[in-house]
């Protein structure tokens, strides 16, 4: 069975009163949704030993946003997987296009760090996806099956979640349709050895096409930047009708 996975991405957004504001404003959604969907919140490093302590007892799991690949070391500015633990975080995102191409992360950097992200038992999500300029060259499905290649070597695929997330979709906007997103996730899901892993959208994922995108087959869930960030919009994707 395949887990249905709603993950906010907040990206670097909310100080810690912030967070907590939202949380006023979003806990009292879960009562409506059902017991087999996970929702998960990957906030920024800064918000996550407050949100540990607030969320305790609740159904919303913590995620980080990225991972380093040692347990420790002279890496300024980055964060290590037993810093993560001792918060209770339980997700990580890796590979996002954001750390792709602004700050230089490699295929060979993202497999370390989802190796480093499972060696403590954190889950990561694992972020593909193609350009405009790649998808209007047809090249988005060898794009996207390189990336699998050289960022999965390794990797358990029993403790892992992918997103697919079109760069050209991310803060645009401009969501990809629904057919096309389920199509380009079948074909992911055709490159992995396990066919159960949960397999996300992710790009302009609002409250006004949440129903439609999961009404897709392949797709197993979603992962939110712009409309996590406020509580009724986080709350009707949660809700999402099926
Ligand atoms: P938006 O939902 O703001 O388009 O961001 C998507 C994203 O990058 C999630 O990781």
């Amino acid at each position: 069975m395949r887990k249905i996975i709603l993950a906010g991405n907040w990206k670097m957004y909310k100080l810690v009163a912030e967070a907590q504001e939202f949380l006023r404003g979003f806990l009292p959604h879960l009562s409506s949704t059902p017991e087999e969907r996970e929702v998960v919140l990957c906030a920024p490093f800064t918000a996550l030993s407050n949100l540990s302590q607030s969320l305790q007892g609740m159904r919303v799991l913590l995620g980080a946003q990225n991972i380093h690949w040692e347990d420790a070391g002279a890496y300024t500015g980055e964060v290590a997987g037993p810093m993560l633990v001792e918060l209770g975080v339980r997700y990580a995102i890796v590979g996002h296009s954001e750390r792709r191409q602004y700050f230089g992360e490699t295929d060979a950097t993202v497999n370390q760090r989802l190796l480093a992200a499972q060696r403590h038992g954190l889950t990561p999500i694992l972020c593909v996806g193609e350009t405009k300029q790649q998808r209007d060259a047809l090249e988005t499905e060898s794009h996207i099956f390189r990336q699998l290649e050289a960022d999965l070597v390794g990797v358990d695929q029993n403790n892992l979640v992918i997103a697919y997330e079109p760069i050209w979709a991310i803060g645009t906007g401009d969501t990809c349709a629904s057919e096309e997103a389920n199509r380009v996730i079948g074909l992911i899901r055709s490159r992995l050895s396990n066919p159960n892993v949960t397999i996300q959208y992710g790009g302009s994922v609002k409250p006004d096409n949440i129903d439609e995108l999961m009404a897709q087959p392949e797709i197993d869930g979603v992962l939110v930047g712009g409309a996590s960030l406020t509580p009724d919009s986080w709350g009707r994707i949660v809700n999402f009708k099926a």
